[in-house]
């Protein structure tokens, strides 16, 4: 896919205002500081769109950006963050529960999972907790270009492991890096299939 234009839309702390579902969306979720926004501004070959930052929590909103005037893709808050305090932990769970679970035009839930770590319980709950709710989903691994391909290897397939322990199959996967753009042309492919499916 090449991406023509990449344009912030608007941000929302209420599914009940969010842009009208007119264009397929695809919603980038994961712990904190996974690489949420630094993914999307490396897909988009944009950088700056998404605002990302070495603290962790820096996305707060529900982030719509329009590509292409073809899809949407969604920047979320992430999740995990040991900081905050368990009266907004919850605040956040219901919002993005809300919001994954009505969001009628949602193609796809992108789940980020920093490749350098084994897995981590915060993800896999969430991962079931998708599954349990049928929603689909993707694993994106960021971050690779810290760590050699072995050990990231090693990493996904710990993960695979673990997850193939609650299901029968594994979702679709990428090996990401925004620093290097590696994985860019997989999941444009992947985006593009369901758009054009
Ligand atoms: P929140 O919005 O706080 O949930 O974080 P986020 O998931 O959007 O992460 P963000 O994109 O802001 O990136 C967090 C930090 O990781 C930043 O310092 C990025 O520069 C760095 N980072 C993100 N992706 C990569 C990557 O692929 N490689 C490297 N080396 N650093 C990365
Ligand atoms: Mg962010």
């Amino acid at each position: 896919m090449i991406i023509k234009s990449a344009e912030f839309l608007c941000s929302n702390t209420q599914v009940s205002k969010l842009p009208t579902p007119v264009l397929p969306e695809y919603a980038f979720i994961g712990r904190s500081n996974v690489g949420k926004s630094s993914l999307i501004n490396m897909l988009v070959d944009k950088k700056g769109l998404a605002k990302t930052s070495q603290t962790p929590g820096k996305t707060q909103l529900i982030n719509h950006f329009k590509v292409n005037d073809k899809w949407f893709i969604v920047d979320l808050p992430g999740y995990g963050f040991a900081r905050v305090s368990k009266s907004s932990k919850e605040k956040w769970e219901k919002f993005i529960r809300a919001y994954l679970t009505k969001r009628e035009n949602l193609q796809c839930v992108m789940v980020l999972i920093d490749s350098r770590l084994t897995p981590q319980k915060v993800d896999l709950d969430f991962i079931n907790w998708l599954g349990d709710q049928g929603l689909p989903f993707v694993l994106i691994f960021t971050k690779a270009d810290k760590q050699s391909k072995g050990k990231t290897a090693q990493n996904v397939e710990l993960f695979k492991n673990e997850m193939l322990k609650q299901w029968e199959e594994v979702p679709q996967l990428f090996i990401t890096s925004s620093e290097d753009g590696s994985g860019r042309d997989e999941v444009l492919q992947f985006v593009d299939e369901i758009n054009s499916g």
